[in-house]
């Protein structure tokens, strides 16, 4: 083998995805659509090694759900132990989808370094084994995942430069979340009374998106979008025990948000298994956007991205 370092962005979903048709082959009960985002990233190098070593943003940690995600691998292809070494440049494990990226970059470094010669599908089949999100940081741009019985199909919507969109993201913690989203999901589909609801309501969702975001429909996207968070959010409260990412500060970006909006600045909000917040405006928005919700009471730090591109291989 050859030690190799990928890359990848992680991506945030406008029809989110939370809950599993097959938890042994991790299939997504319902379609999602997510924007990759490119100014983020997360970069992971591999190398052989004598025993496995898994170091995340400089730490050597035992990662359960990396581990078993090497073993699958194992099982298809004839893996060495490694040394795997994964850092991100924005704040982990709070809802910025740093599992995404990172699955995502890692899948990029193994196919590269074993000469696996896997096709994008194939690799964002890899991908989502170890995260569902992971399979859409494979691709640029507005990302779809579609899943069927066995496996998804993963695809680019429209492309990175074909909308000029800018994502800002309010920092409300510096805390990790303290239920992941595999459990969290699980939770939600055994406990919430609205589980059924939230499946027909996300399906419904996603093709109202695709037309919207082909379209470039952004008053459309607004509604859809942040329809399928407060669905989102709303399962999640509804299972027991209760899931609730929010914080003050969450909501306070929420209602500035609102007011951006009744101003007349094209702008809505998406918020993942976290309590930051995620604006997504015109290009030319994005400073009058992060200047209000960095003034917001609670907010840490704002940053900003473009819509990005794809993963690939650091030379
Ligand atoms: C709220 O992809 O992290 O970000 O497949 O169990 O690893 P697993 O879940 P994961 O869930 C993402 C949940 C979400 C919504 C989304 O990105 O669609």
């Amino acid at each position: 083998m050859q030690a190799a370092t990928a890359y990848a962005h992680p991506n945030i979903a406008l029809v989110k995805y939370w809950g599993k048709s097959n938890d042994e082959l991790n299939i997504p009960a319902t379609p999602s659509l997510a924007i990759t985002l490119g100014d983020l990233r997360t970069t992971s190098h591999i190398e052989e090694s004598a025993s496995e070593v898994v170091v995340l943003d400089g730490e050597r940690v035992t990662d359960v759900k990396l581990e078993r995600w090497l073993e699958l691998l194992r099982k298809q292809y004839d893996l060495p132990p490694l040394h795997v070494e994964s850092s991100s440049d924005f704040p982990a494990n709070s809802g910025l989808a740093s599992s995404a990226s990172g699955f995502a970059a890692l899948t990029v470094a193994i196919s590269s370094a074993f000469d696996l010669r896997l096709s994008l599908q194939e690799q964002c089949e890899w991908a989502r084994r170890g995260s569902g999100s992971a399979a859409r940081s494979l691709h640029g741009g507005f990302v779809a995942l579609e899943p069927e019985k066995t496996l998804c199909t993963v695809s680019q919507v429209l492309g990175e430069n074909e909308w000029d969109l800018s994502i800002v993201i309010a920092i409300t913690s510096d805390r990790a979340k303290t239920t992941g989203s595999t459990a969290g999901m699980t939770a939600s589909r055994d406990t919430s009374p609205f589980y059924d609801g939230w499946l027909r309501a996300t399906v419904e969702a996603y093709e109202l998106a695709l037309v919207a975001t082909r379209s470039k429909d952004f008053e459309a996207l607004v509604r859809i979008a942040e329809g399928s968070c407060r669905q989102m959010h709303a399962l999640m409260l509804s299972t027991e025990p209760a899931l609730i990412y929010w914080n003050a500060a969450t909501l306070n970006c929420i209602e500035t948000v609102t007011c951006m909006r009744e101003a007349g600045i094209k702008v809505f909000y998406t918020i993942d298994a976290g309590s930051h917040l995620k604006a997504i405006c015109q290009k030319g928005d994005a400073m009058n956007v992060s200047d209000q919700l960095r003034q917001v009471d609670g907010v840490h730090s704002v940053l900003v991205s473009s819509i990005g591109g794809p993963a690939g291989i650091v030379r």
